[in-house]
């Protein structure tokens, strides 16, 4: 008998599903979905993390941080469409695990996004406060230092926690509150609405590669890689590449560890995938495209702001904004303020809507109870209680706990997702060869070796601790499964029936 933790939800159940009466509706095409995607890339990765990346990591050489992390993007998001295509349902990531890896992988990548999406929030959440105040900082207002950040915040010189003296991050609490209501009330994830948002934050992007051209100091360019190419640690043993302080690898590496932040969101396509119209073509199409545009977006807006001002004097809380603040320019400071605001908004959005999906997939096959997290409002008909569970974990993590202890979470989480499913297009195409694969990865098995490699990497660019942070939310997400969802899974119950039903004659 087969192992059931290993068990598998048939592809064609999985089909069979979307053809119930709950199937959205499909009305999206290509430029949509790569709209959509460009929606939830572009945010506090750009706007916020490009200055602690360049300041502390990899210097000018942040462009190449930029160029490697979305190349370990481009192989993952290969597979992403792969899967996407074959199975064009909801829940993403998780519901790919479960028709080629077995429930227990699908369980575990589930638990894992938790940490890219509600954890990712949480520093979404962070880059949102940190522009509001240096918005109203540009007006000569301050805002109370107590109510400005995480009472806490990580020392990277000494690799202990030190105290900031304030109570809470005021701002972050306030707009996830606010992104929870609507959400529980309900947006009809309106695609013009996206539209006009994602309009928005390019117009900002270009504005920053247009102006900030004209005020580049190539010498701000020397010396290049300050702190080397490389920087890999194998837990807290640094492998290439110099050591920080805390032990902490530095180098190009290490940065593109830091800004592969500013990509998550392309696999949120996926989730989508439901409601496009030819999602075998346009998903990939969506995944891809909106991974490409960003890609160059981000290399060149690095390239201006580490030629606008030397890196080690870029502001860590809103850099981009701030260089052109310390160019002399602070109406330009205030309109890229505004449109990083905009911007972060919509990809807290997404996120914030993203993490109740996954777990009302979760809740359909039984891996947590239905009756809270499937529970529909009956007037809204949102997932009111998961969404208000949502709101309530990530305003706690954003209001305190820092943004670097995030981001860096929310990454190596994330990377691991990726891993998952790069070794699930590998053995999907052993044990499955035959399957319809409308989008096909091409160079298989190379491409998803590559993205297994490349993330690993990553993974391995992060400071050790990130290593145990993620060991022990894997330790706690297997308590969970082994205490519950081995025994409430749909699939368990059915073996359980099916059971039942051959010993019932020889009882009789
Ligand atoms: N990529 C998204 C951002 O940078 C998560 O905000």
């Amino acid at each position: 008998m087969s192992n059931p933790l290993f068990a598998r939800k048939p592809l064609a159940l999985l089909l069979e599903e979307m053809k119930g009466e709950n199937r959205l509706r499909r009305v999206l095409g290509p430029v949509t979905l790569t709209s959509l995607g460009v929606g939830a890339i572009i945010g506090t990765g750009i706007f916020v993390l490009t200055g602690v990346a360049a300041h502390d990591k990899a210097g000018p050489a942040l462009t190449l941080s930029f160029a490697a992390a979305g190349l370990a993007c481009v192989f993952a998001a290969l597979c992403y469409a792969e899967f996407a295509s074959m199975v064009p349902v909801a829940g993403s990531a998780y519901t790919y695990a479960y028709a080629t890896l077995g429930e227990l992988f699908a369980w575990i990548i589930g638990w894992d996004l938790v940490l890219e999406y509600a954890v990712g929030s949480a520093t979404v959440a962070h880059g949102w406060s940190a522009h509001f105040q240096d918005l109203i900082k540009s007006f000569g207002w301050n805002f109370p230092h107590a109510f400005s950040t995480a009472p806490f915040d990580f020392d990277l010189e000494t690799g202990k926690f030190l105290v900031t003296g304030t109570y809470f991050d005021l701002p972050a609490i306030l707009i996830t509150a606010i992104i929870t209501a609507i959400l529980v009330k309900g947006i009809k994830e309106s695609a013009s609405f996206n539209a006009g948002m994602v309009i928005v934050k390019l117009a900002i992007v270009l504005f920053v590669i247009v102006a900030g051209i004209f005020l580049v100091d190539p010498k701000n360019w020397q010396p290049f890689a300050p702190f080397g190419y490389t920087g890999i640690s194998f837990f807290g043993h640094t492998i290439f590449g110099q050591t920080g302080a805390n032990g902490a690898p530095l180098g190009m590496l290490a940065g593109a560890a830091i800004i592969f932040f500013a990509y998550i969101g392309f696999d949120s396509v996926s989730t989508h995938a439901e409601e496009a119209r030819l999602p075998r073509r346009d998903v990939p199409i969506g995944i891809i495209a909106s991974l490409i545009i960003c890609t160059v977006l981000y290399i060149a807006v690095s390239a201006i702001l580490t030629g606008m001002v030397r890196y080690d004097q870029l502001d860590i809380n809103a850099p981009v904004s701030n260089a052109f603040a310390q160019r002399g320019l602070p109406w330009a400071q205030r309109i890229i303020d505004v449109g990083a605001i905009t911007g972060i908004t919509s990809v807290l959005l997404v996120m914030m809507l993203s993490q109740p999906r996954v777990l009302l997939a979760m809740a359909r096959d039984g891996m947590v109870p239905e009756s809270f997290f499937g529970a529909v409002h009956p007037k809204f008909r949102t997932p009111w209680k998961s969404t208000m569970l949502t709101g309530l974990f990530v305003g706690t993590m954003a209001t305190f706990l820092p943004l670097r202890v995030l981001a860096e979470l929310t990454n190596i989480g994330t990377l691991l997702a990726f891993v998952i499913v790069c070794a699930a297009v590998l053995i999907m195409r052993k044990k499955h060869p035959e399957a319809e694969r409308p989008f096909r990865a091409p160079w298989v098995p190379f491409v998803p070796i590559m993205g297994i490699i490349c993330c690993l990497i990553l993974m391995f660019s992060l400071p050790a601790e990130n290593w145990w942070r993620l060991i022990v939310w894997l330790l706690i997400g297997f308590s969970i499964y082994f205490l519950y969802s081995r025994k409430h899974s749909v699939l368990a119950r059915m073996r359980a029936r099916e059971a039942a039903a051959a010993t019932a004659p020889a009882n009789d």
